[in-house]
């Protein structure tokens, strides 16, 4: 699997499929962060998201682990442009399955239109090792596709999700093939969802956990 072939034109493929739709997803819940100190995002990609988070908070230090290192060059030079080439942010080569995270070291987990990229049998193991990176009270912001429950839009989502699988698995491999639903496995690591907001008539989602026991859904 690698993203290092589609990395170039992942911006211009977004903008045209869903305008500014994604990242004002990916964005959404920013301002209900509560400041992070150290924050772990998996597969940045492009740097859309990162440059939003130093603004928001350039005090944070980031580590950021990701797979392609096409995507790497291009978040390095976005955060450049933006004038955050001095932030705090650490970028890891590595692939995520097999990247031993610190333990209880960041207060702020990112995952956003990545665990998209996983099978269930990957994920059952991916998703407790990020979760033990995560510090006790620590914040999770999570971005995604879902398929809507019923009627239309559960047509509609299903041809949509079906097709964007079709393209990614032949252009980079991926080994997912149908989106997984991760709210049980971030429940089990002891999460609760915070907040949600949604996009695209619910095609994407944002969704806040918190690591706390005591938060209202
Ligand atoms: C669908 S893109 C999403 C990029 C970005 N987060 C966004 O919101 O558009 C998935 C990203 O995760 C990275 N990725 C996929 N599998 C990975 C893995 N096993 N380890 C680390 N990064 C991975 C890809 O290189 C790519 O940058």
């Amino acid at each position: 699997m690698s993203f290092d072939l589609l990395a170039p034109h992942y911006r211009w493929m977004e903008a045209l499929c869903a305008a500014g739709q994604l990242q004002r997803c990916r964005t959404a819940l920013l301002a209900e962060l509560a400041a992070p100190q150290r924050v772990l995002v998996y597969g940045e990609g492009n740097g859309r998201f990162l440059v939003e988070l130093l603004r928001r908070f350039p005090a944070a230090q980031v580590t950021v682990v990701e797979a392609s290192a096409v995507m790497i060059e291009l978040a390095r030079a976005r955060l450049r442009r933006a004038g955050l080439a001095h932030s705090h942010v650490e970028f890891i080569h590595a692939d995520a399955l097999t990247w031993p995270p610190p333990a209880s070291a960041y207060d702020l987990i990112v995952t956003c239109f990545f665990l998209d990229c996983f099978r269930e049998d990957q994920l059952q193991h991916l998703l407790p090792t990020i979760a033990s990176a995560a510090a006790a009270d620590a914040q999770w912001l999570h971005a995604d596709f879902q398929i809507a429950p019923a009627g239309l839009r559960r047509v509609c989502s299903r041809v949509i999700v079906g097709i964007l699988y079709a393209f990614f698995r032949r252009v980079t491999r991926l080994p997912a093939h149908e989106l997984v639903n991760v709210a049980p496995y971030l429940t089990t690591a002891g999460f609760t969802r915070r907040a949600r907001r949604e996009f695209v008539l619910g095609l994407v989602f944002c969704d806040l956990w918190m690591g706390s026991r005591d938060c209202v859904s």
